[in-house]
């Protein structure tokens, strides 16, 4: 079986590890988490890109045979470079989720959270409006829930007001789906929802990205030879710390060893 490389700047990326993991068990995978350097959003392009290519290289001398971007700051400034500097696949985060928010929305009014650097980029409005080019999109950058995930800090009053004050300037713009565009956000999915109400559809990046995963395997079934053993998965960080391992415990629903790389 062709095994997977999943990076992010820290512990968002295992939300797409989990979907990878319940959408396709046979496939081994391994995982890292820059924990040391996260987070990736409020860096430049250029630092988060030389990121991206050592954490890509870690993964491939791991054994990595297809690399999943699982941080959309990283997905949305260095994806170039990875396809011009590695000749594995590489699948990042904001198309699947753009294409599935093109698919769900009524209205065409889109609204988009990430990070600085995933929000500064514009790929998101650019990959919509290639879609859909009436699609009004609306974007807010919220550079505190990355650490606030980070730190655990996933139900705490003060993260709910953080959330709102967020979420304000999107509410008064009646839009109908919402892109979590950070693989962070998965775990704030019910505030977030709370926050901007039930009508409003949520789009999950780490989902999406599993079921493009999916279907780029249907597209490529040479790249899996089943080898009948149960397959290896492994987390690798760059920092071991308590709030990490609470974390992935938390994602994954059960004990998660992660390994300090
Ligand atoms: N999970 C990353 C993302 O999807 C967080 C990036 C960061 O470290 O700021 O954007």
């Amino acid at each position: 079986m062709i095994m997977i490389g999943i990076f992010d700047s820290g512990i968002g990326g295992m939300t797409v590890a989990r979907a990878v993991e319940q959408l396709l068990p046979e496939l081994p995978l391994v995982y890292y988490g820059d924990i040391a350097r996260t987070p990736y959003g409020s860096k430049s392009a250029a630092t988060i890109i030389n990121y991206s290519l050592e954490n890509t290289e870690f993964l491939l001398k791991q054994g990595a045979e297809l690399i999943i971007i699982a941080c959309n700051s990283a997905s949305s400034v260095a994806t170039e470079a990875l396809r011009q500097e590695f000749k594995v696949p590489i699948i990042e985060v904001i198309s699947p989720a753009a294409a599935e928010a093109v698919r769900q929305s009524r209205s065409g009014r889109i609204g988009i959270i990430g990070t600085r650097a995933t929000i500064r980029s514009g790929v998101y409005e650019q990959t919509i409006r290639e879609l859909a080019p009436d699609s009004q999109v609306v974007t807010q950058a919220c550079p505190l829930l990355v650490p606030l995930v980070e730190e655990g800090w996933t139900n705490r009053q003060e993260t709910k007001m953080i959330i709102r004050r967020y979420l304000h300037p999107l509410k008064d713009q009646q839009i109908d789906t919402l892109i979590l565009g950070c693989t962070h956000y998965p775990v704030l999915k019910e505030l977030i929802q709370h926050r901007i109400g039930r009508r409003v559809s949520l789009i999950d990046s780490s989902i999406e990205t599993a079921k493009a995963l999916q279907r780029f395997l249907a597209h490529n079934p040479d790249l899996i030879k089943s080898t009948g053993s149960s397959p290896n998965h492994s987390y690798f960080v760059s920092d071991l710390t308590d709030a990490a391992q609470a974390m992935a415990r938390k994602i994954f629903q059960r004990p998660v060893e992660l390994r300090l790389a």
